[in-house]
């Protein structure tokens, strides 16, 4: 493998240029993870959430739970929350700045406490990532809202049903809504709400906790009760993961077991994959995606659930890279979610991003690069580009990719990939893999 130039965090190692094959088992997902672990400030009583992912993110979480009064029990992916000691209205600066989803606190914080103080998140590598929509359900909820010295105070003195209409459909604004309103007495109607699996997967456990949800189309209507018990769930798989692996299994021109992946969840990824020549069978708990190349470019446009994934974007872009012919891919729901492309680029892609899409020249044969994470989906596409590119690949700072995928090398190399990651040591100043 090349020598190493820079010392930074963790990296990733990869020889390209191997066929993956073989089983591997998808993870609980994490972003149904997330709201769902911060559901159980709703309660005074002893939660318990099955599959959770080890994740950075997950564990950011914990922190933040911990940092509340919750006692948590980890056992491997068995969470165990005893939310009794909850004593804190009050996020800590520390998880809001490394995760994002923790303005998820605020709703299940102000439905307990009738206040709440978050730091406010900042915008993001991906786009500007704005929480009005959020604010308003609260606003129309009656808490007072006061933004300053970069913290959100909401303080309330009743909590009341809501009927709203989301200006944009927001998948955090729409779980945070529904946290709050499952908790309020009386009968609330939420219209142009979010559908994403995760969404669903949150709703249920506020059903399970007591609470009534009906989903009519985009419209959502909500039985809240002020008393909620503790629950007991677990995890939809992560179709992002599923959606990431089977790519990879595409590119390679492998043969892939997904198991425990939910094809109702994929329609839009599998379609496309299929459109460009994936063999895809769907068995009892598995999906099968076999390949003997990509036969077609592609026309792909993110949208909100059930079409295609922002969060598959990144991964499609490195596919597209070498499919035969051109694709066009367009991003709309993250205004500045393309910068994987520059660094797709330094390993010969031939791409141009003219404002919101990515027109590509496909048939591209990839080199090995130094390259760096700007994101977690941006990461993961630079890991696929490496498993097909000439020679050594380095993926730099993969904390990105560590938010959000469990062990990605390791299930790689279970499927044959060549890829290691590599260490970086103060103390010695070596790098070991
Ligand atoms: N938006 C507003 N105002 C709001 C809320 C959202 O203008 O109050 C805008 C956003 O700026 C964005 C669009 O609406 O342009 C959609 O944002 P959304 O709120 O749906 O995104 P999110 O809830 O912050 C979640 C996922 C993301 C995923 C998006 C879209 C979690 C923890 N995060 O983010 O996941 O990309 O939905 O599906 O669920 C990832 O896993 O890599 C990731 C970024």
């Amino acid at each position: 493998m090349n020598a190493i130039s820079s010392l930074d965090s963790e990296s990733l190692l990869i020889e390209g240029g191997t066929r993956l094959e073989g089983a591997v088992r998808i993870s609980g997902s994490k972003n149904a993870s997330l709201p769902i672990l911060i559901a159980s400030l709703l309660t005074s009583e002893r939660c318990t959430l099955k599959e959770v992912p080890d994740l950075l993110d997950t564990k950011t979480m914990r922190e933040l739970l911990e940092s509340l009064g919750a006692t948590l029990n980890i056992a491997g992916k068995l969470w165990e929350i005893d939310p009794s000691g909850v004593n804190s209205f009050q996020t800590p600066e520390e998880p809001v700045r490394k995760m994002r989803a923790s303005v998820l606190a605020m709703g299940p914080l102000l439905a307990r406490f009738k206040k709440a103080l978050v730091a406010m998140p900042g915008g993001c590598s991906i786009g500007v990532r704005g929480i009005d929509q959020h604010l308003k359900v609260f606003q129309l909820s009656g808490a007072n809202i006061n933004i300053s010295h970069g913290y959100i105070s909401l303080e309330a003195k009743i909590l009341k049903p809501v009927e709203y209409t989301f200006e944009v459909i927001t998948v955090t604004g729409t779980e945070n809504a529904l946290m709050l309103l499952s908790a309020c007495e009386g009968q609330s109607v939420l219209k142009n709400v979010a559908l994403e699996p995760e969404v669903i997967d949150l709703a249920k456990v506020l059903c399970s906790m007591g609470a009534e949800i009906y989903f009519e189309g985009r419209t959502a209507l909500i039985k809240g009760s002020e008393y909620l018990r503790g629950f007991d769930h677990t995890l939809i798989p992560d179709r992002i993961e599923a959606g990431t692996l089977a790519v990879a299994s595409h590119l390679t021109g492998g043969d892939v077991l997904l198991l425990g992946a939910n094809p109702e969840h994929m329609h839009a990824v599998l379609e496309k994959l299929a459109e460009c020549g994936a063999k895809i069978s769907i068995l009892k708990d598995a999906i099968r995606i076999s390949s003997e190349g990509i036969t077609k470019p592609l026309e792909i446009a993110t949208e909100e659930y059930p079409g295609f994934p922002t969060d598959m974007q990144a991964q499609f872009t490195t596919l597209c890279s070498i499919a035969p012919g051109d694709s066009k891919i367009t991003e709309n729901i993250f205004e500045n979610r393309f910068q994987h492309v520059a660094e797709l680029q330094r390993m010969g892609a031939d791409i141009q991003v003219r404002s919101r899409t990515a027109y590509i020249k496909g048939k591209r044969a990839l080199t090995g690069a130094e390259v760096y994470s700007t994101d977690l989906r941006a990461s993961a596409s630079l890991v696929l580009a490496g498993l097909i590119a000439k020679g050594t690949t380095i993926v730099r700072d993969i904390y990105h990719l560590d938010r959000g995928y469990e062990a990605l090398e390791v299930k790689l190399s279970s499927l044959g990939a060549r890829i290691a990651r590599l260490r970086y040591s103060n103390q010695s100043g070596a790098f070991s893999l």
